[in-house]
């Protein structure tokens, strides 16, 4: 079993290069409609589950603690339709990570799926997790119609539910999406100092949050009050380090379900599960370094078109919007982006091709 190790000058030239590249030949988009995404296509049974390659073994560098508080807790949501996201990031997590032997995963699923985590098992044959169900029927009756119907399905809104379903002892987590990878040591966000705050995340100031919500919002004498006394910034939820402990506290679920119902009653925004979340949070979040949510690299929400990479530096690249990376690398039309992901794909092949 090789051992492989964290190669970050690598990534760094790759990053420099591709970066020249992407400034030749991709469309920038001007959209920065940037939020999760969760396709389901249909639903493929066991069976059709793709297969992956083994991932080498990661072991601890000699500064990593025993101690329980010394474990890094990651959430991520578990179906087939990503599975192959799911795996590349994982992957990256690990042969960046300084304690790799010290990371948990925590994967939410929608369907009491064996294979599903068989299917980590054989692939991260190391790896500590623990797969949980999300009982879709939580907020099946509380979804409304977005713009993207893979921005509707239930899993993409199990981050809501974590604290409830996480371990009373996991007092903080980081909540990943499944198309993106980390290309540093995660334990640098995990010790991100969240002061008094409830979610940490990225924020960006500049994105105009009128536009998150409709008409109905803003002239309503009430609801238009919604941020009054916060400095509300737009968040990617796709990222995102939770106190699960102070979101217990304070009750977070219900706040973020009561947005939901009232969206169902009365439409007040076009996304998913994200502007009930910007209601709740947004001026009210630790702010993150912008290295940990390179967003927005699937494109848009209509038609995926390529995007650059934003300038400085980068510890997590995110294929938020439309595209998704192992889908053009497939169709044989990726974008210049894509090649990045490209390194930390496991995908040995559907079970349709002969084994070697
Ligand atoms: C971290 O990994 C090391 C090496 O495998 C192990 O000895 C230690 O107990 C781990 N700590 C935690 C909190 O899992
Ligand atoms: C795996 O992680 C859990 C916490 O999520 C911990 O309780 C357990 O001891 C870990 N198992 C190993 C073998 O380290
Ligand atoms: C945000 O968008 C709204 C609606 O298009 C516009 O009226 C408002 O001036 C914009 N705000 C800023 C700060 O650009």
């Amino acid at each position: 079993m090789a051992l492989w190790r964290a190669s970050s000058i690598h990534i760094a030239s790759l990053l420099g290069l591709l970066s020249c590249l992407i400034l030749h030949y991709t469309t920038t988009t001007t959209t920065v409609a940037a939020i999760r995404a969760r396709t389901i296509i249909h639903n493929p049974s066991p069976m059709e589950l793709p297969i992956f390659r083994e991932a080498p073994a990661f072991r601890n560098g000699d500064s990593c603690g025993s101690k329980e508080v010394d474990r890094i807790h990651i959430a991520m949501t578990l179906d087939a339709n990503y599975l192959r996201g799911t795996m590349a990031a994982v992957l990256s997590m690990l042969q960046h990570s300084t304690c790799p032997d010290n990371l948990s995963f925590h994967f939410l699923c929608a369907y009491s799926d064996a294979e599903l985590a068989s299917s980590i098992k054989s692939t991260f044959p190391y790896l500590n997790f623990t797969v949980y169900r999300f009982d879709s029927n939580l907020v099946r009756g509380k979804i409304s119609k977005s713009i993207r119907q893979a921005l509707d399905q239930p899993l993409n809104y199990a981050r809501i539910y974590l604290a409830d379903i996480l371990p009373a002892d996991v007092k903080r987590v980081i909540y990943l999406d499944s198309d993106l990878v980390v290309v540093d040591d995660v334990g640098k966000l995990w010790d991100v100092d969240m002061e008094d705050k409830v979610l940490g995340a990225p924020e960006y100031c500049h994105v105009n949050l009128t536009l998150y919500f409709n008409n109905a919002f803003w002239s309503d004498p009430i609801l238009s009050k919604t941020f009054q006394g916060r400095s509300p910034c737009y968040f990617n939820t796709g990222v995102m380090v939770v106190d699960v402990d102070k979101w217990r506290k304070g009750g977070y679920t219900k706040k973020v379900e009561e947005w939901m119902e009232l969206q169902k009653q009365k439409r007040i925004y076009h996304l998913g599960s994200l502007p009930p979340f910007l209601l709740v949070l947004a001026g009210n979040i630790k702010a993150v370094n912008h290295r940990w949510n390179q967003h927005g690299l699937g494109g848009d929400n209509f038609e995926g078109k390529c995007r650059n990479l934003h300038p400085g530096p980068i510890s997590l690249l995110h294929w938020s919007g439309k595209g998704k990376p192992w889908l053009r690398l497939d169709s044989r039309k990726p974008c210049v982006v894509d090649h990045l992901w490209a390194p930390y794909d496991l995908y040995r092949s559907s079970r349709h091709f002969l084994e070697e």
